[in-house]
């Protein structure tokens, strides 16, 4: 020790060592006079121990043995034993596990770690924790059965678990829990029936949150014994039967969320009878629900209904028009019917207003102006006649403005143009005319404008200024003409663009590729022209997984750069490193954008539903396209659906399309490609539908796998071709590879024979039709490929 000391000495390090002694010796008198590390310390260093990210640094100074642990962030203590009473760690952040040490801080009360990242299940130990009255554990990832234990907590009043993956069934041990007033599980995974015996117990529950579980079975009748219930929400789950009538009995209850399961039967009326009610949602089940004209005069705190989809007809009872408090009132998917009452301006606090798909008729009342705070209005599909009133402009607040699938005339109201925080503006499917007011351009929130299926003429003005918000622009159905508006450029989040089937005239929007969002774009039926050639921009469409530029006049070669840069469809979602983006884009409801998009397969104008963020599909059908079919479109793996029929492609079906391990729909009808059928389509395992029909080849059809479910359509017109299931067999000749030097005398002889018949390059034939096997209503392949799509997306 002297030795060191002199070295330090000399070296001039004697005020350090100074400092160490006197911090040693300091340590030592301090653990001196507090000999045991107090079972509070230990348990919280245990748990500061399993904390593995603590990104803000909250604990590892803070939580330090120099201090009490009553001076420790999110520690409070008891004055008296100066034991550890409440432990606060919620929103830090912190990722880690619970150790079977913090069972020893027997004083704990109340502990709340909600909104961290704490994973792994709960150890036993906690068990010993009898003084607590709250728990909080809810927003984690939280795995592994619901403990049973929980139920041996005697003064436990609140217990939350929310937004967790906790499994299995509730215990029926909650039963002892007579003190519950809160318990707070939703968005877990329990399973199982709803415990009807431990409501007999939970005499003080005011809260109950069991949404978004997979529970199922009945709502039981006991659970009408706890009185004292004000919230009552049992969304998202799988119970059926019907909503017992004593469910009247709660007549403390504000809120009954009952929505999103498969629960049948009439709407008990008592539920109408609760005067506390504030909110009701009973939307997405199989429920009736029968209006009287006073039904709701007894709810006057109603503030929340969803009775979608509940078989409403009739017209909306004249007394939900006193509910003065009505902030979101959605009765979509009804039988209703009626002029919008006028009453509907009595609702001063109204936000939200639904009824969207009921039988309304007549037109939107003007009193609709006097709603000022309204912040969604969705009249679509009804039957509403006449103009857009051009007081909508008074809702300045309006967020999402849906009045599709109407009989809307005349034009739109530049008035709508002062919604500037709407954000959403659907006009589609009505009889509107007139061009498109430049004023358009001035609403600077817009994302999703859908002006499809209406009278618009006249140009696409160029109001598409800086700064440009639009996610979705969508002008389909038309007799727009010109050119495409430049200014479309500056839309930068631009992620869908659907112009098809109006009378544009332009050339290829290769600017299109400066707009790194852009997932979709359809030109189809338009008078398009030139060659598609995109070699300038180089980083162009990598994001472009849907591209239907059918039924216009290019020409030249099929883009081999365009095809290069199409890297969505080449990774493919399956490959994709941020799965997330596509579920986000689903869970944004931003793929509703989609909703009506229509493609031909199989000849046929399919209207979808919705097209999820998932599929690819490429379709170039119908123009005058030239020369061979580049091998590299084999490189676009995750393709679903592939058209080049009616073009004037030639050379032979690349070997590489059997590397297209996704492809459910292969359409290269009425070419003048040669030469075999590649024996690699054979790889193809998912493909549905194919059509190779009108062209020039030869030989053996391959056999097998999916091969052996294609019919002669698939066929026809090809005089060479030879194999199951054409009549016409293979003899040796047509296999000997030494016939194959005859191609481009075969080719032409049928080339000028196909002319004979009518299947000429370029033509759009009505015999298509032929190949039609549904005229209405979904083909089955249709359903197949979609459904297909859902389950790979659900199972990631
Ligand atoms: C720990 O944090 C608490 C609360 O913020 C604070 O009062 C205390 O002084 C901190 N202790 C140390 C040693 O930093
Ligand atoms: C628990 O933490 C959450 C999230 O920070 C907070 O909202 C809640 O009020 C806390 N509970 C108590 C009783 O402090
Ligand atoms: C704390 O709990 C653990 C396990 O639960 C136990 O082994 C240990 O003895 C306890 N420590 C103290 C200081 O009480
Ligand atoms: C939850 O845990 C799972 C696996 O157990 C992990 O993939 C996921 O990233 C975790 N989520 C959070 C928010 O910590
Ligand atoms: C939830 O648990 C299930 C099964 O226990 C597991 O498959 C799933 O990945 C977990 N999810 C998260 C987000 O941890
Ligand atoms: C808790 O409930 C279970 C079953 O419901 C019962 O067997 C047990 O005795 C109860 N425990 C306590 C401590 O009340
Ligand atoms: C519950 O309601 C039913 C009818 O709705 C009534 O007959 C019964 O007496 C009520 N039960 C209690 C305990 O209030
Ligand atoms: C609802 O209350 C009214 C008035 O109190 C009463 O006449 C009616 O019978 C009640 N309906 C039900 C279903 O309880
Ligand atoms: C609507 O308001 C008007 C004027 O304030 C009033 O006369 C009428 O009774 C109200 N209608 C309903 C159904 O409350
Ligand atoms: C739509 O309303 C008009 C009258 O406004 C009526 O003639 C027509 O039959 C209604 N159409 C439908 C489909 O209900
Ligand atoms: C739309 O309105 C026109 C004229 O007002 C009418 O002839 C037509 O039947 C209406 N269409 C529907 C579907 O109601
Ligand atoms: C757009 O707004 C500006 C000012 O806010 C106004 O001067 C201009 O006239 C508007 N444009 C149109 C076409 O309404």
């Amino acid at each position: 020790m002297i030795c060191i000391c002199n070295i330090m000495a000399k070296t001039g390090f004697l005020p350090t060592l100074m400092f160490l002694l006197l911090f040693s010796t300091f340590r030592v008198i301090l653990s001196a006079k507090s000999p045991n590390i107090t079972p509070d310390q230990s348990a919280l260093l245990a748990l500061k121990s399993h904390i593995t990210h603590d990104p803000h640094n909250l604990l590892a100074t803070n939580w330090s043995t120099s201090t009490s642990v009553c001076n420790w962030i999110g520690v409070t203590c008891g004055s008296r034993h100066h034991r550890v009473t409440a432990l606060d760690l919620s929103s830090m952040d912190l990722t880690g596990t619970i150790p079977s040490q913090l069972g020893n801080l027997s004083f704990l009360v109340s502990v709340n770690i909600s909104q961290n990242s704490f994973h792994g299940s709960l150890p036993t130990e906690l068990i010993d924790l009898h003084r607590l009255k709250y728990l909080n554990f809810g927003n984690n990832n939280f795995s592994g059965e619901i403990p049973s234990w929980f139920g041996y907590f005697p003064t436990l009043q609140s217990l939350y678990l929310y937004d967790n993956n906790f499994t299995g069934v509730i215990p029926s041990t909650f039963g002892n829990l007579s003190k519950l007033e809160t318990l707070s599980m939703y968005n877990n995974n329990l399973k199982g029936h709803l415990p009807s015996e431990i409501f007999d117990h939970l005499s003080k529950l005011q809260k109950l949150n069991l949404g978004g579980n997979q529970i199922s079975g009945r709502i039981p009748n006991n659970l009408f014994n706890c009185k004292e219930l004000k919230f009552l929400s049992l969304y998202n789950n799988l119970l059926e039967g019907s909503i017992p009538t004593e469910i009247g009995n709660l007549s403390k209850l504000q809120i009954l969320y009952l929505d999103h399961n498969n629960l049948k039967g009439s709407v008990p009326s008592s539920i109408f009878n609760i005067s506390s009610l504030q909110q009701i949602s009973l939307v997405d089940n199989n429920l009736v629900a029968y209006l009287s004209s006073n039904m709701f005069d007894y709810l006057p705190r109603l503030s929340y209904l969803d009775l979608s989809g509940c078989q409403l007809s009739g017209r909306i009872p004249i007394s939900l028009f006193k509910c003065k408090n009505l902030n979101a009132l959605y009765l979509d998917y009804n039988y209703l019917e009626g002029t919008v009452p006028l009453e509907i301006s009595n609702l001063t606090s109204l936000q939200y207003f639904s009824i969207r798909g009921n039988n309304f008729s007549g037109k939107i009342p003007s009193v609709i102006g006097n709603l000022i705070f309204l912040e969604t209005l969705d009249l679509s599909k009804n039957n509403l006649t006449g103009k857009i009133p051009s007081v909508i402009g008074n809702s300045v607040f309006l967020v999402y403005l849906d009045l599709s699938e109407n009989n809307l005339t005349g034009h739109i109201p530049s008035s709508i143009c002062n919604l500037n925080s709407l954000k959403h503006l659907s006009l589609s499917d009505n009889s509107l005319d007139g061009e498109i007011s430049k004023c358009i351009g001035n609403m600077t929130s817009l994302s999703h404008l859908n002006l499809d299926k209406n009278n618009f003429r006249g140009k696409i003005p160029e109001i598409f200024g800086k700064g440009c918000t639009l996610h979705s622009f969508r002008i389909n159905h038309n007799q727009v003409e010109g050119s495409l508006p430049r200014s479309l450029g500056n839309c930068k989040g631009l992620k869908f663009l659907d112009v098809g089937n109006n009378c544009l005239n332009d050339i290829f929007p290769d600017w299109l590729g400066n707009l790194d969002q852009l997932q979709v774009v359809i030109l189809r039926s338009n008078r398009f022209f030139g060659q598609v050639n995109t070699s300038e921009i180089t980083a162009s469409f990598t994001r472009l997984h849907v591209i239907d530029i059918s039924h216009n006049n290019f020409s030249g070669y099929l883009p081999m750069n365009f095809f290069k840069n199409l890297h969505a469809i080449k990774e493919g979602y399956e490959k994709k490193d941020q799965p997330e983006y596509m579920l986000d884009v689903l869970a944004n409801a931003d793929w509703n954008y989609a909703i009506g998009l229509s493609f031909t397969i199989k000849g046929l104008e399919t209207e979808f539903e919705k097209i999820l963020a998932i599929w690819s599909i490429i379709d170039f059908s119908d123009n005058q396209f030239t020369g061979e079919i580049p091998k590299t479109i084999g490189e676009l793996h995750s393709l679903i659906v592939l058209n080049l029929s009616h073009n004037c492609l030639t050379g032979s079906i690349p070997s590489s399309l059997g590397d297209l391990s996704e492809l459910e729909a292969l359409d290269l009808s009425s070419n003048r490609l040669h030469g075999r059928i590649p024996t690699e389509l054979n790889k193809l395992g998912f493909l549905e539908v194919l059509n190779l029909s009108h062209n020039h080849l030869k030989g053996p059809i391959p056999q097998g796998k999916q091969f052996d479910t294609f019919t002669n359509d698939s066929y026809i017109g090809n005089l060479d071709l030879c194999g199951l299931p054409l009549s016409r067999g293979c003899d040796n000749d047509a296999e000997t590879p030494t016939k194959l030097d005859r191609d481009d005398d075969d080719d032409e002889i049928n080339w000028k024979f196909s002319i004979l018949m009518g299947y000429g390059c370029g033509l759009v034939l009505g015999l298509s039709m032929a190949y039609i096997i549904f005229t209405t209503g979904k083909p089955w392949w249709f359903i197949r490929i979609f459904e297909r799509a859902r389950q790979r997306l659900t199972k990631r």
